[in-house]
């Protein structure tokens, strides 16, 4: 079947990605991108398809109901892949609200206008919503996040992500939604904002900027590749069974310092830098309010049921990321100047 897809949060880190996979992979796809176009937003991150005839953009906030009902019936939409976000836990710090609008409200926009429009026949269509590993809290040093793990979010960022799929779960109870989830581990990849920590440090390191590490830097998070994720949402999205919840991760636990370090060698080693110099820009800071010590995903149950697995090793995966920010330097200065907002203008604007 020819379907008609749209991808909320397209212009963003992961959702660049996705986008990307499903029109390249499925001509016959109708792929509609629909985003706010925030300040994570960057329709550069989609230079190289954005001509495709399967691939149409939405400038949609998913706050803005009418705007979405149009954008269903202008296409005939028949599936949801949900990534629109805010994403960043120190932003959520600053600014909870933000989050409670576009993570639970923006979510329940997107449920609901869904249902309304796909009401004839539910079971025909599938709403795939896209979630963290964040929502099941911090472990302690040993132990798995599983599917069955009890809820128990700490930030503002990962309580608005926890709301938002219970809401996905109250839609497939209450109304017979067909719903599937998965939360996924941090990622990392080309296109990754330069405020999170993989992104920011390399962008530090070319500048010959402090790198600031938060706390003691025993911090553990399980680092995923953006493209070994965005191939499990493909499986997720197509073969995943109705109502299930899949997590996703890399097998992959690095303590922050560790990782920083293992960074710094790779960025001397590639930028000619006697081995060393870039641990030199390592300042230990005040640390994040309630942060979360250790994350962790088992991801069997993708492994088993979905036959997915990462393809590259973190090494490889932290190595290709280094050489694409190192030879894509305007993008990282167009994003960090602001010129990359003025992209929509020039591209879209007589359109
Ligand atoms: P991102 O911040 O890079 O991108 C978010 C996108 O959503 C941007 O393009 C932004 O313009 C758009 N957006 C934000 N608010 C919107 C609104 N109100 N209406 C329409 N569009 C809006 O985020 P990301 O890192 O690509 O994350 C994508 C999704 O994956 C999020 O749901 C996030 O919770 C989840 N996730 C992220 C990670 C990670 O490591 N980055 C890990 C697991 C899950
Ligand atoms: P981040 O990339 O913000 O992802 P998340 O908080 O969603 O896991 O941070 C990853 C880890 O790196 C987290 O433990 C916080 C830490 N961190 C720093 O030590 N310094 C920084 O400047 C940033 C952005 C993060």
């Amino acid at each position: 079947m020819s379907k008609k897809i749209i991808i909320t949060g397209g212009a963003g880190f992961i959702g660049s990605h996705v986008v990307r996979l499903f029109v390249n992979k499925y001509p016959n796809y109708t792929i509609i991108n629909v985003d706010a176009l925030t300040y994570a937003g960057n329709l550069e991150n989609l230079k190289d398809i954005d001509t495709q005839p399967n691939y149409f953009f939405e400038k949609v906030n998913i706050l803005d109901v009418k705007a979405l009902e149009d954008v269903f019936d202008k296409y005939g939409v028949t599936d949801v892949i949900h990534l629109a976000a805010e994403s960043h836990v120190d932003r959520s710090i600053v600014s909870p609200l933000d989050f409670v609008y576009t993570n639970i409200i923006g979510t329940v926009n997107l449920l609901n206008t869904a249902k309304n429009k796909w009401a004839a026949d539910l079971s025909k269509h599938r709403f795939y919503h896209i979630s963290t590993d964040e929502v099941y809290g911090s472990l302690g040093e040993t132990g798995l996040f599983t599917e069955t793990t009890a809820y128990d979010p700490n930030s503002p960022y990962s309580a608005s992500k926890a709301s938002s799929d219970h809401f996905v779960r109250a839609y497939r109870e209450t109304y017979h939604m067909q719903t599937v989830v998965s939360n996924c581990s941090n990622n990392y990849g080309p296109f990754h904002f330069p405020e999170k920590l993989i992104p920011l440090f390399i962008h530090n390191i070319i500048q010959e900027k402090p790198l600031p590490v938060y706390g003691d830097g025993l911090y553990t998070r399980d680092w995923l590749y953006v493209k070994d994720h965005a191939l499990a949402i493909d499986l997720v999205f197509h073969d995943g069974k109705d109502g299930e919840t899949y997590n996703i991760g890399g097998f992959n636990e690095w303590k922050n310092i560790d990782l920083v370090k293992l960074l710094c060698k790779q960025m001397d080693e590639k930028l000619g830098r006697e081995i060393g110099h870039s641990e030199k820009l390592i300042t230990y800071i005040k640390d994040r309010p309630g942060h979360d010590r250790r994350y962790a995903i088992d991801a069997t149950k993708i492994n088993k049921e979905l036959g997915w697995k990462p393809s590259v090793t973190f090494e490889q995966g932290l190595s290709e990321t280094i050489d694409w920010f190192l030879s894509n330097q305007e993008w990282l200065q167009n994003v960090t100047s602001g010129n990359y907002q003025n992209y929509y203008q020039s591209m879209y604007s007589n359109r």
